[in-house]
């Protein structure tokens, strides 16, 4: 895959800003780019020459930052295929440096309640595994007790489900991709927020349907943030969208709750314009401060998972549809993948029970995260504006400068890694905002603050690279 010089120029934006040599400069933000995945391992750099010339810069800039990312390991010369990204191996790391502080995933300790409800799975595992369950364990659909707890979750929550009505996937992501390639033929338009949950946006892409976005704004103690009204409804009426990806309970990354009167709106809106509403509900129950919204009407299709309240290491997740949909979802998972694990099943069948004890216990430990996060950084880094956040697992801060990126790089050099803004939007915009996870425990986010606040004070400076490479998630 060869990135052009124009779309890497797009993807630059900015790169001077962070100072010192322009070589440095310049490596500095195709390191960035490659580390967290906006320049995908494997593209191909366009030639020196080409690069400097639509940069306007010489090309002996562009020689010696390519020879600088060679020496990292980030480019490697490939004999007919010119400057190729890679992610280098831990050799690129630091030993200086102690293991790297991962705040480039959102994610929640383990729920103790995994714990016990693993023993009786494992016990349960005969009676799924005998001859009276068809498959040999290839499930596409999801165990009938599975199906029929979550369909009973969903009626309990204000939404009458029948387990028909319920496919269990690989977690909410292999659903987003299931729905994105089943529900859109390529060049179809998606709706999607702005910013958005970047897997999700991969999803689309993959699909190779056209993102059109919405804008969505955290809440500060300036503006009540959330989806401005009249985009979504001009998105709706010219794009005309197939399917919109949608998470208006505690959306990631700004925290926003769509309010019930858009809510209604939105639902009117795919509905007039045949749109497949999918809402993605990976945070939905997160809240923190007042009730967790509830689901939409029955027509809209629901997509969950226990990632985020029991385990991300669970992979489970659903649909929730009308049951033809489900039958057509079931029949389109393979070749990408062949089922969702008996297991893993029957620990969430054991584990479900006690969610709204679960549930309780996340309150209170992202309200403790909540709270020490936005303390700690409204202490150390006053020029920021942090948003007000009533649930969900992140806080999108406004760092009142184009440095996002600057910023990120300056934080991996002290082991601090985080997802620089520009990898929750579409084409590279957000460079002024960060997303801070804070669902880790405190302690966690009383180290990362100090060194965040550090690698603010040097982001205009720094210049070296990131240690070390993480998805996001
Ligand atoms: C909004 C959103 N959707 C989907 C996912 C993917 O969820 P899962 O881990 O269940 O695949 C995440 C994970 O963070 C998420 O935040």
């Amino acid at each position: 895959m060869t990135t052009g010089p124009r779309s890497l120029v797009a993807l630059l934006d900015g790169w001077r800003d962070s100072g010192g040599p322009a070589f440095r400069a310049l490596a500095a933000r195709v390191r960035l780019l490659a580390v967290d995945g906006r320049l995908a391992s494997g593209s191909r750099l366009p030639a020196e020459r080409e690069l400097a010339g639509a940069l306007g810069v010489s090309r002996t800039t562009v020689s010696a930052a390519y020879a600088a990312l060679r020496e990292s390991g980030h480019l490697v010369s490939v004999r007919g295929s010119g400057s190729v990204v890679q992610l280098p191996g831990p050799r690129a790391r630091d030993p200086e440096v102690p293991g790297p502080l991962d705040l480039t995933r959102a994610v929640l300790p383990c729920a103790p309640q995994v714990h016990g409800a693993a023993v009786l799975a494992a016990a349960d595992l005969p009676s799924a595994t005998g001859p009276d369950r068809p498959g040999g364990g290839y499930d596409l659909v999801g165990l009938p007790e599975l199906r029929a707890l979550l369909a009973a979750r969903y009626t309990a929550r204000g939404l009458p489900t029948r387990p028909e009505e319920v496919l269990v996937t690989l977690g909410a992501q292999a659903a987003i991709g299931l729905l994105a390639r089943t529900c859109t033929s390529p060049g179809d338009r998606v709706l999607v927020e702005s910013p958005s949950y970047p897997h999700a946006l991969d999803a689309v892409r993959a699909a190779g349907a056209r993102p059109v976005t919405v804008p969505v704004r955290a809440a500060t103690a300036r503006e009540a943030g959330g989806w401005d009204a009249d985009a979504l409804e001009q998105a709706f009426a010219r794009a005309r969208p197939a399917l919109a990806h949608l998470m208006p309970s505690f959306h990631n990354p700004t925290g926003a709750v769509m309010p019930e009167e858009l809510r209604r709106r939105v639902v009117e809106l795919a509905r007039r314009y045949g749109t497949r509403l999918v809402v993605d509900e990976t945070t939905a129950e997160l809240a923190v401060d007042g009730p967790a919204p509830g689901p939409f009407p029955a027509d809209v299709v629901h997509v969950g998972t226990v990632a985020k309240t029991l385990w991300g290491g669970l992979r489970i997740g659903w649909v929730r549809a009308d049951a033809r949909l489900v039958r057509h979802l079931a029949q389109h998972r393979s070749p990408w993948e062949l089922g969702t694990p008996v297991l893993e099943q029957l620990l969430v069948a054991r584990a479900l029970p006690h969610l709204d004890d679960v549930l309780a216990d996340r309150r209170e430990q992202l309200r403790a995260g909540r709270d020490t996060l936005l303390r700690l950084l409204a202490g150390a880094v006053p020029e920021w504006e942090l948003p007000r956040v009533d649930g969900g697992f992140c806080a999108w801060v406004n760092l009142g400068a184009e440095a996002s990126s600057a910023l990120v790089t300056a934080a991996a050099r002290r082991g601090l890694q985080l997802t620089a803004g520009p990898r929750f939007g579409v084409d590279g915009a957000f460079e002024r905002f960060l997303r801070v996870p804070f669902g880790h425990p405190p302690g966690v986010l009383e180290r990362a603050v100090p060194l965040l606040a550090a690698a603010w004070a040097e982001a205009r400076t720094a210049d070296r690279p990131p240690l070390a490479v993480a998805d996001v998630v």
